[in-house]
């Protein structure tokens, strides 16, 4: 019997193979989102083919710095949303899904937050009004066009303590609490989120599945923990990533790949690290691929994405967004950082806009899996 059943099926398979993905976005439809951060260039239209790549290719976007406090709110009750609109504006323009990044940090955001006028630091009620105002204010005005928050970012250290920012030494541990709280007055829709690097490391995990915990049981509203994924070419293993996304999932969280890319530097010191605080000083056996990266580490470094999309993919019912920070290898702080002024490839794309061995390597880990 010719079921109706089935010629919908033949129609699908049909048109699934008549028909390549060409672009990440459709590869991985109905997997998860893919996203890209965006830079002031990027924002303001300035970078015309940047802006090109992430309407074909993505379906999400990130703003690098647009709406981190320091920006929006550079002095005491003055804030400038003129790049931060242009950002939520392209965002509508391309119906694509917008992340609000980030509320509260320890980095990015100006010293005057913590003190009052004379100099002296806030007491806790004082510092949790500035950022109740903060919060109504920037989550207020994108209510409805930002769904998704990055509420508090990297409030752990590597061996899991809480880290000792001005944010935890005036309000104490439950800032945590309360920045969520805010975030979900201000918007009741948007999904909130905690992100942070290094979540792969055993310490770390096991205190933000704490931090997890304890926000669930007092009714905090988190719905997904950001692995931030500043990896390189050995770290994190796939083991480690596998199992990093199943400890959140198994809490009931969902999880996003928030900033995503693969350093193919030497790294200097050998910790795995994403503290933005980290500087080394130039030396030229730090940038050994200025005038191009070997084939044999274009072919390692698109192994390394194939096989962490390979996790991924496993995951696609957990993980809600994957994010790039960046478009193109041009755009990456990790040529400044922690070394200024290298030539760095973290990304799929190559500085002239060309996609690489790696767009090719995540591409085909989508049409490997027999899901259609
Ligand atoms: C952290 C932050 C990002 C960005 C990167 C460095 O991961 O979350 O917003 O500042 O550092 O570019």
């Amino acid at each position: 019997m010719r079921s109706a059943a089935w010629a919908g099926f033949l129609a699908v398979s049909l048109t699934a193979s008549a028909h390549a993905p060409t672009s990440l976005k459709e590869a991985y439809k109905g997997d998860f989102l893919i996203g890209a951060a965006m830079n002031a260039a990027l924002i303001t239209g300035e970078d015309a083919r940047g802006d090109a790549i992430i309407e074909t290719q993505f379906n999400a976007i990130s703003p690098a710095d647009a709406l981190k406090w320091a920006f929006v709110h550079p002095q005491p009750g003055k804030y400038d949303f003129t790049l931060a609109d242009q950002y939520v504006a392209f965002g509508l323009k391309h119906h694509m899904n917008i992340l609000g990044h980030n509320l509260v940090w320890h980095e990015e955001v100006p010293g005057w937050v913590f003190r009052d006028s004379k100099g002296h630091l806030l007491s806790r009620d004082a510092l949790l009004a500035r950022m109740r105002r903060h919060i109504q204010t920037v989550v207020g005005r994108y209510k409805g066009k930002i769904n998704c928050w990055d509420v508090v970012n990297e409030a752990l250290n590597e061996d899991g303590t809480m880290r000792q920012s001005l944010w935890y030494k005036i309000i104490g541990p439950d800032y945590i609490e309360k920045a969520f709280e805010y975030a979900h007055e201000a918007d009741p829709h948007a999904l909130l989120g905690y992100n942070d690097y290094n979540l792969e490391k055993p310490a770390k995990r096991k205190a933000a599945i704490a931090l997890v915990k304890r926000l669930k049981a007092d009714g905090i509203p988190i719905a997904y923990v950001g692995l931030q994924d500043h990896d390189s070419l050995t770290w994190p293993t796939v083991e480690q990533e596998d199992a990093t996304i199943s400890a959140f999932a198994a809490l009931g969280v969902k999880v996003a790949i928030s900033e995503l890319d693969i350093n193919v530097l030497p790294t200097p010191g050998g910790q795995p690290t994403a503290d933005v605080n980290l500087h080394i000083r130039q030396n030229p056996k730090l940038n050994p691929y200025v005038n191009g990266l070997p084939e044999s580490v274009q072919k390692e470094l698109a192994a390394r994405y194939a096989g962490l999309f390979r996790v991924f993919l496993k995951h696609r019912g957990q993980i809600m967004r994957v994010t790039f920070w960046g478009v193109t290898n041009g755009d990456s702080w990790l040529n400044n950082w922690p070394v200024k002024g290298r030539t760095d490839y973290p990304l799929l794309f190559g500085r002239n806009g060309s996609p690489n061995l790696s767009f090719d390597a995540v591409m085909r880990v989508a049409s490997e899996a027999s899901r259609h």
